[in-house]
């Protein structure tokens, strides 16, 4: 084992776009577990849309980071050493780590993997957060009938990608809006969706009225911005719409100039007696262990897919993070820090 390690702070918070100076990398020496606490060595790191928010102060749902340190995120590792009873060196086990190559952690928040089951990494997004978000969010909130038409946006990332195929798997017409023709063509050759249509295509508005004949019934929404505006005049009567995240506007460092269209939109609200619910997975924390045994099950039975862009190195991650936020990710944003001895 090495005796120094990396980890990536939080330099500067960003305003506006993140850039590479509000990412800073440290070695330091390799820390020693305490009473009750287990070194771990990191073997994927997650990287997701909602770290934008932690890099800024602005009140949230959850506390920044603070400027100095290691910035947040879900991790797989590997138990070097462990003064944990629960925990023995080299078990696995998924955790909220963050950018670090190695840390020291008291094991409470962890939960152990079994490599048998499935690819460590998936515990980081089809059977991890991502999939319970998809899987609470559209049950919960979106309450999908058959017959009934579901639109999701960032359908080839891991949230949206599971929301279709569960919206599929419950007898719906499922349809994705993604960035480029290749990740349209994926989500509907792989992951199985009736249609998918680009955002980024001049014809968006009228290709999207097309592949919704019938109108929208649940529109989960990913993405906020101009994909919302476009969705809105499409939504049925007692339409739901599961608010899961706005990351068109994640950069935002102003309004939009105007006009203000809040009145337009509540007026739809009212007629078309819509239902609107932002939630936080961690909302539906008691069903995670139902959301990820159905999920395991579909992956098992074949009914449902998953793709991931695994980045290699720690010093990578920034890179990789400020591209999640425009797009240049395809599939679940993975980072391998360290060897994966089952892969
Ligand atoms: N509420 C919760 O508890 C919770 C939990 C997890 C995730 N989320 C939210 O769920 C959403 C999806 O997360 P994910 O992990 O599955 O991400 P992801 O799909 O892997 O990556 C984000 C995708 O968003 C799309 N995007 C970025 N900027 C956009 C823009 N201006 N307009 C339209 N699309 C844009 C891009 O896909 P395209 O190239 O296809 O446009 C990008 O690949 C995010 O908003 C995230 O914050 C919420």
């Amino acid at each position: 084992m090495t005796d120094t390690y990396r980890r990536i702070v939080l330099a500067d918070r960003p305003v506006g776009e993140p850039t590479a100076a509000n990412f800073a990398l440290r070695e330091e020496p390799v820390p020693e577990p305490g009473a009750g606490e287990l070194l771990c060595r990191t073997i994927y790191l997650s990287l997701d849309p909602y770290m934008r928010g932690r890099m800024s102060e602005a009140k949230s749902y959850a506390d920044p980071v603070a400027v100095g340190a290691t910035m947040v995120g879900g991790t797989v590792s590997q138990v070097v050493k462990s003064n944990n009873p629960a925990f023995k060196g080299g078990d696995f086990v998924a955790g909220m780590t963050g950018w670090t190559e190695f840390a020291v952690d008291n094991g409470a928040a962890m939960r152990k993997l079994d490599p048998a089951q499935a690819p460590l990494s998936t515990a980081l997004g089809v059977l991890g957060m991502p999939g319970v978000t998809a899987h609470t969010g559209l049950m919960n909130i979106g309450r999908p009938q058959a017959g009934e038409t579901v639109v999701v946006a960032a359908a080839s990332g891991p949230v949206g990608g599971m929301v279709g195929q569960i919206a599929k798997i419950k007898g719906c017409r499922a349809v994705g809006i993604a960035g480029s023709p290749e990740k349209c063509a994926h989500v509907v050759d792989v992951l199985g969706f009736d249609a998918c249509v680009s955002h980024r295509d001049p014809g968006f508005r009228t290709a999207l009225g097309k592949a919704c004949p019938d109108g929208i019934d649940v529109y989960f929404e990913n993405v906020g911005g101009a994909v919302w505006e476009t969705v809105m005049p499409l939504l049925n009567p007692f339409a739901r719409v599961p608010v899961c995240g706005l990351i068109a506007g994640y950069n935002m460092t102003e309004l939009p100039p105007g006009p203000n269209k809040i009145p337009l939109m509540m007026r739809d609200v009212l007629t078309k007696r819509l239902t609107l619910r932002g939630f936080i997975v961690s909302d539906f924390l008691d069903q995670w262990p139902q959301a990820l045994g159905e999920i395991a099950g579909w992956l098992r039975e074949g009914k449902v897919a998953y793709r991931e862009d695994v980045v290699q190195g720690l010093e990578n991650a920034p890179e990789a993070f400020m591209g999640l936020l425009k797009g240049r990710n395809f599939g679940k944003l993975v980072v391998q820090v360290g060897h994966d001895p089952t892969a």
